[in-house]
């Protein structure tokens, strides 16, 4: 699959999520958008039924953990949804993981992208080391979550654009690298911690980003989203000018 801007659709009910999309009616190819636990515990399997059949293409953001047997069941259920990529977390080990893979894999062979969360964005490396008892530095514990993804089969993490070089020095420039914290210049920063724009995200090797509230809560979200696009897909003859970049 194709680079691509992922608009990441944090809404609390399918009428406000249908309400932003008719900005995105005249929009081809479709965006690809996210929904994560609060829109699918709010309007059920139902809203991704309707976004595909709209021609939407789907990331489902549950991150799944829980014992293998559970997740490869969970999988199956949400492959039969038809999303196109859907998510793991990386601690549930390598075993959980290739259960999910197993779970999602149609029996004419085709799957969903299946990715793993390696640490959470909100997580610092101070609580890793005092609650969660992991003593080595974060970026090589994402990197270590990274290579157990890429053994479990699948296509790659989601983590910080700042983290993509690790990534993919670890396993090869193939795995993919989703990546939130997502900011244009003038844009608040919110909850996000380590952030950077579309352009400086596609400079530093991210194959997805994904932009909630720069698009969602922009006056004009169209224009938040064509931005997104042009600086992130921006073609290889693109003027790299460091000082333009967060
Ligand atoms: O509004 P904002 O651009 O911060 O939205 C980012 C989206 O990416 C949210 O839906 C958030 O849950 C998700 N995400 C993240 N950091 C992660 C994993 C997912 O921000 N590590």
């Amino acid at each position: 699959m194709k680079k691509d801007v992922i608009i990441a659709c944090d809404f609390s009910s399918a009428e406000e999520c249908y309400k932003f999309l008719d900005k995105f009616k005249e929009v081809e190819p479709k965006p690809f958008l996210k929904i994560g636990m609060e829109l699918f515990y709010a309007a059920g399997p139902e809203i991704v039924r309707e976004l595909k059949k709209r021609g939407f293409k789907i990331f489902l953001d549950l991150k799944l953990h829980d014992i293998p047997n559970t997740v490869k069941k969970a999988m199956k259920v949400l492959s039969n949804l038809d999303v196109d990529m859907v998510n793991v977390h990386a601690a549930g080990t390598i075993e959980m993981m290739m259960a999910a893979k197993e779970g999602l894999t149609r029996p004419d062979g085709s799957a969903p992208l299946l990715i793993a969360v390696t640490q959470l964005t909100s997580t610092s490396e101070e609580a890793m080391k005092s609650q969660l008892l992991i003593d080595n530095p974060i970026d090589e514990t994402i990197a270590h979550y990274a290579t157990n993804a890429m053994k479990a089969g699948l296509d790659g993490v989601v983590c910080s654009p700042l983290e993509v070089a690790k990534v993919k020095q670890a396993c090869g420039p193939q795995f993919l690298t989703v990546t939130p914290g997502i900011r244009f210049k003038d844009s608040a920063v919110d909850d996000q911690k380590r952030i950077t724009d579309p352009a400086m995200a596609r400079v530093l090797g991210s194959d997805f980003i994904v932009v909630g509230r720069p698009i969602t809560a922009a006056s004009d979200p169209l224009e938040a989203y064509n931005k997104c696009v042009s600086d992130f897909l921006a073609p290889e003859e693109f003027n790299y000018n460091p000082s333009n970049f967060i």
